[in-house]
């Protein structure tokens, strides 16, 4: 094989280095001091300082291939892992950059050449976009002349602008697509009736192999869009997806015939698949890749997740339960998972992450530095977890088969995760195969209130023991309008790699108070050292700061060290827009509810807030619709958010609401909002009630007698939860193939469907539980002057029930009079009379009826055809059936 995956990567940085370009080393996967990354999830990132002019960079053009996680935050491609054939949680990013230097011109150019000079490529497979604003970059390719015009395509925003995530340098790009051929098509994924092309969701046939991005503008917290200094290029090329083109040229070249490879069928990837084969071999049944669609999405999963793993841990994770640590346990129990999805039940991922340190260590020595490691970690998890996941699944398989069709109660996927280990989206993955969804609101719930329990308990001995102050540790908050600022270190404490403690004169960290979360964000040390501030507290008149040691020494934050104080922006602002809204709220409440309304609690973080306050029962639908549109109204109104510092006296005299759960100083600061609210906090809040966007209420609930919880989302936040609910019912619409009020109607016909069913089922049970299918006797059959006459006593055997039976006989014996006779109990009898139509001309079922239905104590009567009675003697079923015989030998006499 020419195209080897090593040999594109190395290939790649020989040819920048011809032009120019200094190769370095990819950066690790966890971002250096940048708060607003989990992962590094593009080859940018650890450029990003020089793109914003905070940095000056060594060389003017560098290029590497660069790992990446894509993961968490605006990039996230976990769920779609193993499903189709190109989406990865790790992947090789090859990038080339200018700093400054060169633009679009040399960066279109030479991407250009690599792709059809070097790589050969033929040009009649590629396709360019560019954003339809971007004349520059139109132009380029037009006088270039190696596309038609009609292959160099205008996108907007959606597909031609590219962004690090919420904040951060971006631009418009231009794109290089290859088309795969037709048979890379997947209908199945594509919406019917949309055709294959650049571009296009879900699309296998045109992939993306370069990405070119311009990189002109920084966008701040605020959304907004601001020029940078400099005009710069970063580029990204997916390695494996260019493999696969590589590839699949040369298979189809040396075979004769197209051959179209997915990501996971190129050299490496087939390694990594080999290895989980052998353990399929070694520890259960043997599965090959490619016999079974269902488990090739496992093996995917399996290889995939192995390459983030071994990655991570190479780069210091280990597992845990929170942010970065919990996203390698969760890989981790996923791929376990999916072992056993295809049979596996031994150790898979000490076996399969050492293939990854093989086949990867070249090219990533820090693999091979860490080998031991990752095959410590990975079996103590895989230990870990095997106690439980069988266990854990049996759960979801008994419930399936109880409940099928129905939702998966939040309390369960809670109990799986608080007892079996179960993230989770581990749950879900589980029961996405079953097409059954998971009462995530319910579960957030009860993770919730677990929180808050464990938070109650720490509370008190977290910070104080770690930490001695005293006099001349008093801090002030300085972040009400900032989120950077420098001080001094007064007090510090804890030890290396552990919890650690610092207090500084001034901070623009927001201790948590008011019900609103402490802030996070990082703390940079004159010698470079990095503290993780994980959350800010309150303690007798100082405010500390609690995080781990990531990068230097506890000894680089000794009192007396100079330090640059960073707030974990995004985080902040959306607290600050909870905290605003619950003023809004508590204002509402007592506008609609009345003044005696009280708050008697509250929560506010970045998702969501939570409100509780007496109220004596709960708030009724319609008062809660009102509340909401109350609220909204007065965000719509933009009212200017103020503050101001008085006396406490001044202060209550002015009507400011104070919550009687919280100590005041004789200065309180005041916080009004337009004509409507005045409220004592010390809290961070928006300055225009406009800035919330827009206020969700979630849910109304009772947490204790006589206090209702009120619990809401805002912002960004309430625009996720609606197109997530969108989403649900788009899906429900396509699931019932019906639409918004139709879908309304089909599910009432399905439950209407459902419960006739429930009945018959019920009925059928009964039959069965009284032995011989209900039948008292069983059917007798008669001649009468060449006539067939079949009758049959029955036990308990409704009348519809009846119906169906006299229609199968009637198809049973083709010519017949047939009568039935069920003893309901309770004294209670039905009759049945069906006579074949080539009869009902001499014999009529409604005349027999009438004749018999007397015997039991009863009338009745129906159709020629068809007649059916009630009656009250059970005793007398048999002389009435017996009758039958004797009308049918009259009537053909
Ligand atoms: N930063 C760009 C990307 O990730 C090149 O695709």
């Amino acid at each position: 094989m020419r195209w080897t995956t090593a040999k594109i990567r190395q290939s790649f940085l020989d040819f920048f280095a011809a032009h120019g370009h200094t190769i370095v080393p990819s950066a690790s996967l966890i971002p250096k001091g940048d708060p607003t990354l989990l992962f590094t999830n593009a080859g940018m990132v650890q450029f990003k300082d020089y793109f914003l002019g905070v940095r000056s960079p060594q060389h003017l053009r560098v290029a590497d291939c660069q790992k990446c996680l894509r993961i968490s935050g605006k990039h996230n491609d976990l769920e779609a892992v193993g499903r189709d054939t190109y989406h990865h949680t790790f992947f090789e990013m090859l990038g080339n950059w200018s700093f400054g230097d060169y633009y679009k011109q040399e960066a279109i150019r030479w991407h250009w050449e690599l792709i059809t000079k070097v790589w050969e490529i033929d040009p009649k497979l590629l396709y360019a976009t560019v954003h339809k604003d971007d004349k520059e970059a139109e132009d380029i390719w037009l006088k270039m002349g190696v596309l038609p015009r009609e292959r160099i395509l205008r996108f907007g925003d959606k597909d031609n602008f590219w962004e690090m995530g919420e904040t951060g340098p971006c631009g418009p790009n231009s794109e290089i697509s290859i088309d795969r051929g037709e048979g890379a098509c997947n209908p199945e994924k594509n919406h019917p009736g949309q055709k294959c092309f650049v571009n296009v969701d879900g699309c296998e046939r045109f992939i993306e192999i370069g990405n070119l991005v311009f990189i002109q503008y920084n966008r701040d917290a605020s959304g907004a869009l601001m020029p940078l200094a400099k005009k710069h290029v970063d580029t990204g090329t997916g390695l494996e997806r260019v493999a696969a083109a590589l590839q699949s040229i040369e298979e189809s070249k040396r075979l004769g015939k197209q051959v179209i490879l997915g990501n996971y069928d190129i050299d490496l990837f087939q390694t990594i698949i080999r290895q989980v084969e052998l353990r399929g071999e070694i520890y259960g049944q043997p599965v090959k890749y490619g016999a079974d669609a269902e488990k090739d999405i496992s093996f995917r999963a399996i290889a995939d997740h192995a390459r983030a793993i071994s990655f991570l841990i190479a780069d210091g994770i280990k597992p845990g339960n929170t942010d970065r640590e919990y996203v390698l346990r969760r890989l981790m129990r996923r791929a376990i998972r999916h072992g056993r999805r295809i049979g596996i039940h031994g150790d898979i991922l000490q076996g399969v992450c050492g293939i990854v340190v093989e086949a990867m260590g070249d090219a990533y020595p820090e693999l091979r530095e860490k080998a031991g490691e990752i095959g410590e970690v990975t079996a103590a998890e895989s230990f870990r977890f095997d106690q439980t996941l069988d266990r854990g699944l049996e759960l979801i398989a008994g419930w399936l088969e109880r409940n099928h069709g129905r939702r998966f109660p939040g309390e369960l996927a809670f109990r799986l995760h608080d007892t079996y280990g179960f993230p989770l989206d581990l749950t879900q993955d589980v029961l996405r195969e079953h097409h059954v969804d998971v009462d995530v609101a319910g579960f957030n719930r009860l993770m919730d209130e677990q929180k808050e329990r464990g938070r109650a308990a720490r509370k008190d001995d977290a910070v104080a023991p770690e930490i001695s102050l005293g006099a001349g540790t008093a801090s002030r908050f300085v972040g009400y309008r900032s989120y950077e600022g420098e001080s001094e270190v007064l007090a510090a404490g804890g030890k290396d790699g552990e919890h650690v403690a610092v207090v500084v004169a001034e901070t623009p960290f927001y201790p948590e108070g008011g019900g609103q979360v402490g802030d996070r964000g990082v703390i940079e040390a004159a010698s470079g050292a990095i503290l993780e501030v994980s959350d800010t507290r309150k303690a007798e008149g100082s405010i500390v700061h609690v995080g781990r040691i990531i990068h230097g020494e506890a000894g680089d934050f000794a009192r007396g060290a100079r330090v640059k104080l960073k707030v974990d922006r995004i985080r902040r602002d959306a607290a600050m827009l909870n905290h605003s809204a619950t003023h809004i709220l508590h204002y509402a409440l007592r506008d609609i509810l009345g003044n005696t309304v009280h708050q008697a609690g509250s929560l506010v973080d970045p998702d969501k807030l939570r409100f509780d306050f007496a109220h004596q029962g709960p708030v009724k639908d319609d008062a809660l619709a009102t509340i909401e549109e109350e609220i909204n109204a007065r965000i719509r109104e933009n009212a200017e958010v103020t503050t101001e510092e008085m006396a406490y006296d001044d202060a209550i005299k002015a009507g400011a609401l104070a919550f009687f759960g919280d100590k005041y100083g004789d200065r309180v600061r005041v916080v009004r909002m337009g004509d409507f609210s005045v409220e004592l906090c010390g809290g961070t809040h928006i300055s225009r009630t406009g800035d919330v966007g827009v206020f969700k209420l979630e849910a109304e609930s009772g947490v204790a007698a006589g206090v209702r919880r009120i619990e809401a989302v805002t912002g960004q936040g309430a625009l996720e939860t609606i197109r997530k609910r969108e989403k649900i019912l788009e899906e429900i619409g396509a699931q019932l193939g019906a639409r918004d009020g139709a879908a309304i109607e089909r599910l009432e016909k399905l439950l209407a469907r459902e419960k006739e069913l429930e009945k018959k089922l019920r009925a059928m049970e009964q039959k069965l539980a009284a032995g011989a299918g209900g039948a008292a006797a069983e059917e007798e059959v008669r001649q009468i002057s060449g006539v067939k006459v079949v009758t049959r006593k029955l036990d308990g055997v409704d009348p519809r029930t009846m119906r169906e039976m006299a229609d199968r006989m009637r198809q049973k014996h083709g010519s017949a009079v047939v009568a039935l006779g069920s003893d309901l109990g309770e004294g209670k009898v039905a009759l049945l009379v069906a006579v074949t139509p080539d009869l009902t001309a001499k014999i009529k079922a409604g005349d027999i009826i009438k004749n018999i239905a007397p015997i039991v104590g009863g009338t009745g009567g129906g159709r020629p055809d068809l007649a059916q009675a009630g009656g009250r003697d059970a005793s007398k079923l048999d002389e009435a059936l017996a009758k039958v015989a004797a009308l049918a030998a009259l009537a053909f006499r």
